[in-house]
């Protein structure tokens, strides 16, 4: 049980993070700061979320039955995992490879939305597997 609690918390932690990288992006660009917090928090958004994986395959490990990924929430959560590590390595790539920037930007700015529609959906489905909601 403690290491489900320690899963949805940083779950959700994370989650907060990876969705203020979005708004920042979308609405603070003028600022002359967006860049280092967006880059800050998503670079601590997205290791918040692996270590939130790591804390969920533990504790379903621990289980008597002990049988991983056998719920849609499982399922898309592997997909929002890998969509939060994913996102925050383009955002560094588009520095690394001036040359294909535009490819680049254009495929981290889609897995950034597709990233931030996903979380609260894992979450919802999260706490419904969790019979809390
Ligand atoms: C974006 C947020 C979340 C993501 C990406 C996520 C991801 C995952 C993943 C990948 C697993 C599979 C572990 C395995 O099978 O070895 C899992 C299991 C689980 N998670 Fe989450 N989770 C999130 C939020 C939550 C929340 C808020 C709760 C609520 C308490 C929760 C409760 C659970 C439970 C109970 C399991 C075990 C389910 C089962 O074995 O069918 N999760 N989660
Ligand atoms: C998981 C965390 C992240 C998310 C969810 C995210 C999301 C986004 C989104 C949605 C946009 C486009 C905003 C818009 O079109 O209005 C954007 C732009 C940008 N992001 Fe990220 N990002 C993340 C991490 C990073 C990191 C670590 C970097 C590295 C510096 C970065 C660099 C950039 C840059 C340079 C742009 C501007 C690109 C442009 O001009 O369109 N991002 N990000």
């Amino acid at each position: 049980m403690f290491l489900f609690l320690i899963h949805a918390a940083l779950m959700v932690s994370g989650c907060l993070l990876l969705f203020s990288a979005l708004i920042v992006a979308m609405t603070q660009r003028k600022k002359r700061w967006w860049l280092k917090i967006h880059k800050t928090i998503g670079l601590t958004g997205g290791p918040l979320i692996l270590l939130g994986a790591v804390a969920a395959v533990a504790a379903v490990a621990s289980t008597p039955e002990g049988h991983h990924l056998r719920t849609p929430h499982t399922w898309l959560g592997v997909m929002t995992v890998s969509a939060a590590i994913i996102t925050p390595i383009l955002g560094l790539l588009q520095f690394r490879f001036p040359q294909k920037v535009g490819t680049i930007r254009v495929v981290h700015r889609l897995f950034g939305r597709l990233l931030n529609l996903m979380t609260p959906i894992a979450i919802f489905l999260g706490l419904r597997v969790a019979e809390i909601i």
